[in-house]
């Protein structure tokens, strides 16, 4: 029998409006909200809406909530720390709690070189780290990044983002010196190549056109990549890619600076989804689902690369101890249930689930990921491609509406990113939501 979702009042209730009422006259108007859920509690993969809705959590807090909501561990931890301390800044002083998860993050990062950790609270401060250590270290100040990435929304960040024009708008000037590359989007590849005859030719073009062409590449410090692009679209590179970008890296003595924001911490079946390629990066930055939905990131580099001086860069709360027990159940819980396993079987069924649902539709372009982070692009036609941002918006909605929590990404991309401990029997009842409203958009748009 089916238990989940459970819809009792028709999204958004009363509830839901009276909230995103009040929230419009107080809350700044520069957030992205795809539609009006109002939260009420959550627990493991199921997300209970102020009008008592029950939904299945394909979207995992964005992608923060790899271990489900208010797993038991963490919520365990974190309140044995509320009972000894909440915050003595570890830029000044010292504690165990960092420690002991900059010595757990050592480990599951790529790479079995010396490494060092530097603790910050959110995605784009750890990419603001990479940077700045990157810099520090090399006394470079260029960065090649990819046309289509998201690393964040602070000035230097922000420079190194190329995803969305609303991100940009009226905030120029940003950190100076940063080329953007295309990125191996093979569905819509920018040069309109095929893989694998191409060759890998978005790697030498950026030796061949950008690094032998106007940007010397004694210049620049790094590389900045997403390992699979988050915001883009849950583009995937091919098998190879990143091989052959370390190549180039190697050539020119670039550092490999990977953010794993999105794709780390398990969400692609291994620890951190450049694994995948079998190349290990000079800088990792984690963030997002590192503390189960605590403010936490971290930024992982080679030793010899976190070389700066005293001073150089901290910030107060990076590593508070209640995110890093937090962190360090999280680890714990995906080590000892085994979640990379449950990552890899359930991932390979909704992959196998979309492509069968794309032998039915014509609006299900592409299906690509890996482990729990899948993208199914949605178009107007197969063969023209035209992106469908109506239809994959109205999908989005609708699903909402039926019970499962997803959001789109890139032009029209519906990301599907259940905590790593979704059940079967809910990925079972999820996806035969998703494809029934799949049909339905498609069949009345005709
Ligand atoms: C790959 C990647 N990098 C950086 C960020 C920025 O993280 P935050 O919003 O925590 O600053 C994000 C957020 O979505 C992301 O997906």
């Amino acid at each position: 029998m089916r238990d989940y979702p459970k819809i009792v009042v028709r999204p958004p209730g009363p509830k839901a409006r009276a909230l995103v009422r009040k929230d419009e006259e107080l809350i700044s108007p520069s957030y992205v909200r795809f539609y009006p859920l109002a939260i009420e509690k959550g627990e493991g993969c199921i997300l209970t809406d102020v009008d008592g809705n029950e939904y299945i959590d394909f979207n995992s807090g964005l992608v923060c909530l790899n271990v489900g909501h208010n797993h038991p561990t963490v919520v365990k931890a974190i309140k044995n720390q509320c009972d000894r301390y909440l915050h003595y800044s570890n830029t000044d002083f010292y504690y165990q709690e960092v420690v002991d998860l900059a010595g757990k993050l050592v480990e599951i990062t790529p790479g079995s070189f010396d490494k060092k950790v530097f603790f910050g609270n959110s995605g784009t401060e750890a990419v603001e780290a990479a940077a700045k250590m990157a810099k520090w270290h090399t006394r470079k100040n260029q960065f090649v990044a990819f046309i289509g990435a998201f690393h964040g929304r602070t000035l230097g960040a922000l420079a190194l983002t190329a995803s969305k024009p609303v991100q940009k708008r009226h905030f120029f000037p940003e950190m100076p010196g940063v080329t953007h590359v295309p990125y191996p989007y093979c569905y819509r590849c920018p040069f309109k190549l095929e893989f694998p005859e191409c060759g890998y030719w978005c790697v030498d073009y950026i030796d061949d056109m950008v690094l032998s062409k106007y940007l010397p590449p004694e210049n620049v410090a790094g590389i900045v990549f997403e390992p699979i692009q988050g915001e883009g679209g849950y583009v995937v590179p091919p098998s190879g890619y990143f091989q052959r970008l370390k190549k180039l890296a190697d050539k020119y003595g670039l550092l490999l600076i990977d953010d794993e924001v999105q794709a780390g911490m398990g969400r692609s079946g291994k620890w951190f989804a450049i694994e995948h390629w079998k190349v290990e990066p000079d800088i990792v930055c984690i963030a997002k689902a590192l503390a189960s939905g605590l403010p936490l990131s971290a930024t992982v580099a080679r030793a010899r690369v976190m070389d700066w001086e005293g001073g150089s860069h901290a910030t107060t709360f990076g590593g508070n101890p209640l995110s890093c027990v937090a962190a360090l159940a999280v680890i714990d819980i995906i080590k000892d249930e085994r979640l990379l396993e449950n990552v890899f079987r359930q991932g390979s069924y909704i992959m196998k689930r979309l492509v069968e649902i794309q032998d039915r539709s014509e609006i299900l372009g592409d299906v690509r990921g890996k482990g729990l982070m899948i993208g199914a692009e949605i178009v107007q036609d197969r063969k023209l491609k035209k992106p469908g941002r109506e239809e994959a918006a109205e999908i989005m909605t609708r699903c909402w509406r039926r019970g499962v929590l997803m959001i789109t990404c890139g032009m029209s991309t519906l990301r599907i990113v259940p905590p790593l401990n979704i059940t079967a029997d809910l990925v079972v009842s999820a996806l035969e939501i998703i494809e029934d409203v799949i049909i339905e958009v498609e069949r009345e748009r005709k």
